[in-house]
């Protein structure tokens, strides 16, 4: 079906990784849009033209998409023309698994304190939230509104994010499907509206993120509230279990000497397993998949159902990083006193995100242990240092300088940049020339014949 495609008001509130991600694309694809922040530093940023997150193509896109863009602290400003306000502000996981909603509960507040008498509005949320959460949106607007005397016009749909951090906006431009959890068909249909372009893909790709060949069209699904709202966590905690399932064989593998990544592209050819997702290393980490495992299991215990399988997912990826300490205590013999060289603090590459980075437990415990801690990033060493100020470690500005008299290099995020370090100088200016690829990211033939001993994982 071919939606008529035109431009609506967009108001998205909170610009972290999704939120101005989501922001600016809708802004390039032609939508009037506004994003809100009540943190002035980053709107007063923004404004600017300055990106506030590390994300491939944001700074270029924010340029090209500037006329239809516009930045407020004041969800005021505009949301009373709004044909649709986006919920993205944070949605932090408690200290018991549970979801902080304060942010979302905030928002939903100022909604109903600001919605327009007539006008129709959708309210979509687009954080992780939990189960019932499009309801309680509902249920926060209602009560404003009430307060107002009004009975407003609005619905709440559930419209959850997939988007990779370090390709946010090739998730954006181009999904594999977008999903819509309403009970108003007038709420899909305006949201088929807002993502005509990219349902049809009548854009001309930006520079930034240029179409993949052979992308075929995404799909739109639409769902009850609920079962968006589950999807999401649906999607994450299979996705962490795929990665937590070829890192448990990557345990077998090294046992009887199977090579886990030649494991990997066996099964990961057969079409109903799929490719993706199968590369063992040091574990997931990020701003989703470790929250949304905890909350989802959060979930489950509320309602008393056993999810063995999440929970399993969990233990093994936290299994991981103890494995990294493992392998060095085999190969150094002695951990304390000797000099460790961390390579990556990000929880992946192309991002200085470092939430839940297995380099932050890795770090720890071998501190704990009496080691010396090299470390160095191309990108997230900043935010590390910002993070753990009191941390008595040292900051390279160099893989080389990582190497040079230490006695084991550590690799734990796969950045394109350690593919173009001349390892063949660097063995000899370690005081051991000892190598855990963590990601299995490196040729270890290469690495031997440069002198390294070389350990990956499941292989
Ligand atoms: C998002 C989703 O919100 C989260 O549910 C999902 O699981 C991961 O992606 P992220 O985009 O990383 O999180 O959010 P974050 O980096 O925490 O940024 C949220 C932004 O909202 C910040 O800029 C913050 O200043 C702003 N904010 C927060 C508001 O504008 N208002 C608030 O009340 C709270
Ligand atoms: C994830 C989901 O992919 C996205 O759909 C969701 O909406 C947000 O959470 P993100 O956390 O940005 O995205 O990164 P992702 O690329 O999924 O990687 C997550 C973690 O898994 C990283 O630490 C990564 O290093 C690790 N990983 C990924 C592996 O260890 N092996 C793999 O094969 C893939």
């Amino acid at each position: 079906m071919t939606v008529k495609s035109e431009k609506l008001a967009i108001t998205i509130v909170g610009t972290g990784y999704v939120g101005l991600t989501t922001g600016i694309a809708l802004a390039y694809l032609g939508h009037r849009v506004t994003c809100v922040d009540n943190n002035p530093e980053v709107v007063e940023k923004l404004k600017k033209g300055m990106a506030t997150i590390y994300e491939p193509g944001v700074e270029e896109l924010l340029v090209e998409a500037a006329a239809n863009l516009s930045f407020s602290e004041n969800l005021l400003d505009s949301l009373p023309d709004s044909d649709v306000v986006v919920i993205a502000v944070g949605t932090p996981a408690k200290y018991n698994g549970d979801t902080d909603l304060t942010y979302v509960e905030n928002v939903a507040r100022e909604i109903g304190a600001s919605i327009a008498p007539e006008k129709f509005l959708v309210v979509v949320n687009k954080s992780t939230v939990p189960i019932g959460t499009a309801s309680r949106v509902d249920t926060v607007i209602k009560e404003e509104l009430r307060k107002r005397g009004l009975e407003g016009n609005y619905s709440v749909a559930s419209n959850p994010e997939f988007l990779r951090e370090g390709a946010a906006l090739h998730d954006t431009f181009y999904p594999d499907r977008i999903v819509i959890g309403a009970n108003e068909l007038q709420a899909v249909n305006v949201l088929r509206q807002m993502y005509a372009p990219i349902l049809e893909q009548t854009f001309t790709p930006p520079r930034s993120a240029p179409r993949p060949e052979n992308y075929g069209m995404p799909a739109f699904v639409t769902t009850a509230p609920t079962s968006a709202e589950l999807i999401k966590y649906a999607s994450n905690a299979f996705l962490a279990m795929k990665i937590s399932f070829i890192n448990e064989f990557s345990g077998i593998a090294e046992r009887v000497g199977a090579d886990i990544r030649e494991v990997a592209k066996g099964i990961g050819l057969d079409k109903r397993i799929g490719s993706g997702f199968l590369n063992a290393g040091v574990g997931w980490g990020g701003s989703c998949f470790p929250k949304d495992t905890r909350s989802i299991l959060f979930t489950g215990k509320q309602y008393g159902v056993d999810m063995p399988i999440t929970s399993a997912a969990v233990e093994i990826n936290h299994k991981q990083r103890k494995r990294i300490v493992e392998k060095l205590q085999v190969a150094l013999k002695v951990i304390r006193g000797s000099t460790i060289g961390i390579l990556g603090l990000a929880f992946k590459p192309n991002t200085d995100d470092i939430r839940e980075s297995p380099a932050i437990e890795i770090i720890a415990e071998l501190l704990d242990m009496g080691a010396s801690i090299k470390v160095y990033d191309p990108v997230a060493l900043e935010n590390y240092r910002q993070h753990f100020p009191h941390q008595d470690i040292t900051y390279a500005s160099t893989v080389e300088e990582t190497a040079r008299e230490s006695d084991a290099l550590v690799l734990l995020t796969d950045w394109e940049h350690f593919l173009h370090v001349p390892w063949q100088d660097l063995a000899e200016t370690m005081r051991q020339a000892i190598f855990i690829d963590g990601r299995n990211y490196l040729s270890g033939e290469e690495m031997q014949n440069y002198g390294f001993t070389y350990l990956g994982i499941g292989c």
